[in-house]
């Protein structure tokens, strides 16, 4: 590049990362990813650090952050408060002194705490560093911060810093109730806690799920604290203030490393949302001895993890048909590297949620994909959209056989009204029946069940049982000898138990464990098609509505056809056992939870329970009656704890077992 091509390089770097700046501190509305603007600000500072000249006083990487809106009173911070500066791989990291304070680092909004004479007087919010916005109001209601510090000891002037964040499963609990409501979800907890502190209206984030770590100290006076910041930590602590469990010290930049790792690992199971791991130089005369660069001390370091989202563009909404009909929208996106993946599609659930996120193709669309989570589309930056996008059509017949669709009332979700004679639906149900959780036919993966079904060689569940070898050789990439494999198999899976089959004959709403209950409760098939919607629902987890799918479903003259032929013409069969009679058992009516990591197989647990009496679940509920939690719990812990639900440790679940008499 010539030399006025860098100047105007820089300058429009320096205007962009401006912009940017001013949309994520000032207006809640970041419209690029943190990656990208971290690409940004590295090029710039790439860019001036080769050509000092090019370097202006007014350059964002000669300041923290942007100046703050006019909405608040401003307060000015007594020691400015610095940013991290970022690492982003393992060799970015170059800190070879020997302790550290180890630490998530938080995804929220940092935020500066006044406390006099042990009392809040004032939080702030960062803003530019030097001056931020008085925020106290929305403090105040943030129930795990403390109005008035604990214990004694305490400088006469103590400002805590740290981070305002809302935690996971806080988070999706306001947005399925925002859903509910038809209102607008929140993008991400971290907008979510950035939006609700930054509000006129106290009662804003008085309603919300908000929460708050400390991570350190600004003005301290009139007392001393500690010689090293995990003690300081650790003090704080006993004064009240929230510190993140996972915070700790590591030896050297081998234990950071580790620590980044081990902290990496658990990063999908914690609460609340973490973008990185800090290191902080531990002693603060060694703080003091290493002074700060422009925009950040050099006794710290954020070394982050991949980023969990990124932008890309929407660039189709097509449809899916599912086995029992219902109609998918899928979003069709330019490939985005995101969660550690490469993303090109993720599900919309249904076309409400597309009208609600007011998707358009050839929209800018924030991608998520945490953890092992599918990936989904937040929202969309509506300040990138082109003009003309246009609003995706609601389809009214079936992309794959043309019936109609219709929306059944109360729901939100489209189905085709084409049963078994969609091809989508058949190939699902193809698909399902043959899946390892149900008739378990190995070798009958999608690529074939798409042949069988298109070529019309299996037009109902029972057609399975009558293809020979020949018909099998017939489809492509079918050899003779997994043709004879494949016919074996089907063969074998005409052994089986009266629980796969419920569960493999695809009725609406019957999952694996409900197909279970059934089988336990009735024993054999006749009294179970026989039974009224009234009786159903004697069954174990079986409600109105599931009873009414499994009354319908037997009802149908097509599908006691099916099971017929099944039965009496392809020979299927398992044995029958006594209607179970009312379960027994000291847990009977409790519904138990299993979380984190049991020496046992969470399977063998979940037996044992069940052996007990107990229903056991996936998901916590004012209802469930006991929690109990392996290492390294997550989520599930800690909203038992918030719902007051006892929680039993390994040990005390072994000695429950031992006090029922159960051997593990
Ligand atoms: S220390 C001088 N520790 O990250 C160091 N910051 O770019 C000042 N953050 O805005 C920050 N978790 O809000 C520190 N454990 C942690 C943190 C943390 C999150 C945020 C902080 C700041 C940004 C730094």
């Amino acid at each position: 590049m010539t030399n006025t091509e860098l100047q105007s390089r820089a300058k429009t770097l320096r205007e962009e990362i401006e912009q940017h700046n001013r949309r994520y501190h000032q207006l809640d509305a970041p419209i690029i990813s943190d990656a990208e603007y971290d690409g940004l600000m590295r090029e710039l500072e790439a860019l001036e650090q080769a050509h000092p000249e090019l370097r202006t006083a007014d350059s964002p990487t000669q300041r923290v952050g942007a100046a703050v809106s006019g909405d608040f009173a401003q307060v000015t911070h007594a020691i400015p408060m610095l940013s991290l500066s970022n690492a982003f791989a393992d060799e970015g990291v170059e800190l070879d002194q020997p302790e550290f304070s180890v630490e998530p680092k938080i995804d929220g909004l940092a935020l500066s705490l006044r406390y006099e004479d042990g009392m809040l007087v004032r939080a702030a919010t960062r803003g530019d560093g030097e001056t931020g916005e008085d925020v106290t109001h929305s403090v105040r209601t943030i129930g795990v911060i403390p109005l008035r510090l604990a214990g004694d000891g305490w400088p006469a002037v103590l400002e805590v810093r740290g981070e305002v964040y809302m935690p996971k499963a806080g988070f999706a609990a306001y947005n399925e109730r925002a859903l509910a409501r038809g209102e607008k979800p929140l993008i991400n907890p971290r907008n979510g806690a950035a939006g609700s502190v930054r509000q006129q209206d106290p009662k804003i984030a008085a309603s919300r799920p908000l929460a708050f770590f400390a991570y350190g100290v600004g003005e301290v006076s009139g007392g001393a604290i500690a010689d090293r910041h995990s003690k300081t930590l650790a003090t704080l602590q006993q004064w009240g203030m929230p510190i993140s469990p996972q915070a700790g010290t590591a030896l050297g930049l081998e234990g950071c490393l580790s620590y980044y790792r081990e902290l990496g690992d658990a990063r999908a199971e914690l609460p609340y949302e973490i973008d990185g791991a800090v290191y902080k130089l531990d002693r603060y005369d060694q703080q003091g001895a290493m002074g700060f660069i422009s925009r950040a001390p050099r006794w710290a370091l954020a070394h982050k993890y991949p980023a969990e989202e990124a932008t890309t563009i929407l660039q189709a909404i097509e449809v899916q048909v599912g086995r029992t009909g219902a109609i998918t929208p899928v979003a069709r996106l330019q490939p985005v590297f995101v969660g550690g993946v490469t993303v090109s599609n993720a599900t919309l659930h249904n076309f409400d949620e597309v009208g609600r996120k007011d998707l358009r193709i050839g929209d800018t669309v924030i991608v998520r994909r945490a953890g092992d989570v599918i990936p989904q589309v937040m929202g969309v930056v509506l300040e990138k959209r082109p003009e003309g996008a246009v609003v995706p059509a609601i389809p009214d017949h079936c992309p794959v056989c043309n019936s109609p669709l219709e929306r059944p009332e109360g729901e939100a979700v489209l189905r085709c009204t084409g049963g078994l004679i969609c091809a989508a639906q058949r190939k699902e149900a193809l698909r399902h029946y043959a899946s390892r959780k149900a008739m378990d036919i190995e070798g009958l993966g999608d690529k074939l069940v798409e042949q069988l079904v298109d070529q019309n060689l299996v037009h109902r569940l029972d057609d399975l049982y009558r293809l020979s070898v020949d018909d099998f050789q017939s489809l492509e990439r079918m050899g003779e000898k997994s043709a004879r494999n494949l016919v074996e198999q089907i063969e074998g899976s005409k052994t089986t138990t009266l629980d796969r089959l419920l569960f493999a004959l695809g009725i609406r709403e019957v999952g694996e464990s409900t197909a279970r209950s059934l089988a336990r409760h009735y024993g054999s098939l006749p009294p179970l098609m026989a039974a009224s919607v009234e009786e159903l629902t004697e069954v174990a987890d079986v409600g109105p509505v599931v009873a009414s799918r499994i009354h319908d479903f037997f009802a149908e003259e097509r599908n006691r056809e099916i099971i017929r032929t099944l039965i009496d013409e392809a020979g299927l069969n398992w044995p029958d056992k006594p209607p179970a009679q009312a379960l027994e058992g000291p847990l009977l009516g409790q519904t138990v939870v299993l979380t984190g990591t049991l020496s046992m197989p969470r399977d063998r647990a979940k037996a044992l329970l069940e052996g007990l009496g107990a229903k056991v679940s996936g998901s916590v509920s004012k209802k469930t009656a006991m929690v109990i939690a392996g290492a390294e719990a997550g989520s599930k812990l800690t909203k038992a704890e918030s719902l007051g639900v006892p929680v039993l440790d390994e040990a005390q679940f072994q000695a429950m077992l031992a006090e029922h008499g159960v051997t593990p």
